[in-house]
């Protein structure tokens, strides 16, 4: 199998962690007999520094080019004196737009392992298996107009959505939840915004074609809630923009950390791939971060650009596996513990794992 990976590493820790999440690619080609190119491209603080603009020309061509692509982190506090259109951000927001993927798959999936770092009680976040959609190229984020006039005072931004827009990711979540345990939960706040309402209408319309699908919906504040309440409640959850991006911070609380949360973003040009967590600046260049978001962001590429459905999961099996041996980066190292392994190390003892389950494999095959 052939494929063609651009790498838009970014800032803060996006580089070490992606190059962790590199390594298991690479190790997975090798393993599989794949070919599998990477290419890098600038995007976020770094691309501003060496070329004046959060996503130069040059990254959406190769990005454009790609069959996937694997984002590390955008965001620099260097930059925070700018407007929103200028930041590392933007460049971020830009490569979702121009690669077009408009469902954001996040799971968020309770290891086991963890089951002692979160502050919830183990037997609350024991089992919880949640995929969030969020729909990825709407809402406040994009709408238009949108500005700050400092004089007056006044800011304004826009939520808008469109029934086509809502029907094409609501399709994705319910196909999604077809294949899982056929929940879908839907997050609005439909008791106050005209744009929620469009979403339960659209949704409800939907249900009709998955009759197999129990469908429910939820208002964002009590979804809060509940989530950290009943988080095994949850199958499917589908979203706007903007309460995804809330819910689905909210969600690292159940697996013990942030550094834990994978993504991947469906349905346009080109798959995008990139962790939950942020560039965490306060860390970086420290060998502190946690490489397992971006290790698992790998697993998902395989998954939904490969095809390779087996590798993934063995890749997901050898995270599982490392958290069991008791191996820790400093976020997940809780209850006073201190961090016993970096960055790197993280990443080469899952690349043992996963080649100690390969070998296994393929001894199995030869038999
Ligand atoms: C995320 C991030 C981004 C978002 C920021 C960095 C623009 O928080 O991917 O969740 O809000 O989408
Ligand atoms: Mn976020």
């Amino acid at each position: 199998m052939k494929l063609k990976i651009a790498i838009l590493a970014g800032d803060g820790i996006g580089p070490e962690v992606t190059r962790e999440a590199v390594n298991i690619l690479k190790a997975v080609a090798e393993f599989g007999g794949h070919d599998f190119s990477f290419t890098e491209a600038l995007i976020g603080g770094v691309a501003i520094t060496a070329e004046g603009a959060p996503l130069p020309k040059q990254t959406i061509d190769i990005a454009l080019d790609s069959d996937a692509v694997l984002l590390g982190a955008v965001g620099d506090n260097k930059f925070n004196h700018l407007t929103p259109d200028k930041r590392p951000e933007a460049g971020l927001l830009q490569i979702r737009q121009v690669l077009g993927g408009y469902a954001n798959l996040r799971p968020c999936l309770a290891f086991a392992a963890l089951g002692d770092n979160s502050p919830l009680r183990r037997e609350v976040t024991k089992g919880v298996d949640i995929l969030f959609v969020r729909e990825l190229l709407g809402g406040l984020y994009f709408g238009q107009p949108r500005w700050w006039n400092k004089e007056t005072g006044e800011a304004v931004n826009t939520m808008r959505y469109t029934k086509d827009e809502v029907l094409r990711v609501g399709r994705v979540a319910f196909e999604l939840a077809r294949k899982r345990r056929k929940k879908l939960t839907q997050v609005d706040k439909a008791n106050v915004l005209e744009c929620s309402q469009l979403w339960r209408a659209t949704i409800d319309e939907l249900k009709a074609d998955y009759p197999d699908v129990t469908v429910e919906h939820q208002l964002v504040d009590s979804m809060a809630m509940h989530l950290m309440n009943i988080p095994r409640n949850f199958d499917v959850v589908l979203t706007e923009n903007l309460f995804g991006d809330i819910l689905s911070d909210e969600s690292g609380i159940i697996t013990g950390s942030l550094g834990m949360l994978p993504s991947a973003t469906l349905g346009g040009k080109v798959n995008l791939y990139e962790p939950v967590h942020g560039s965490a600046p306060d860390i970086a260049g420290q060998g502190k971060a946690n490489p397992l978001g971006a290790i698992l962001t790998a697993a998902m590429l395989l998954r939904h650009s490969a095809g390779l459905e087996e590798d993934a999961l063995a890749i997901e099996a050898a995270v599982d596996k490392v958290l069991g041996a008791g191996h820790r980066t400093s976020d997940i190292a809780r209850g006073g513990a201190a961090a016993n392994a970096t960055t790197h190390e993280m990443g080469r003892l899952v690349h043992s794992a996963l080649s100690e389950s390969i070998d296994k494999q393929q001894s199995l095959h030869a038999v």
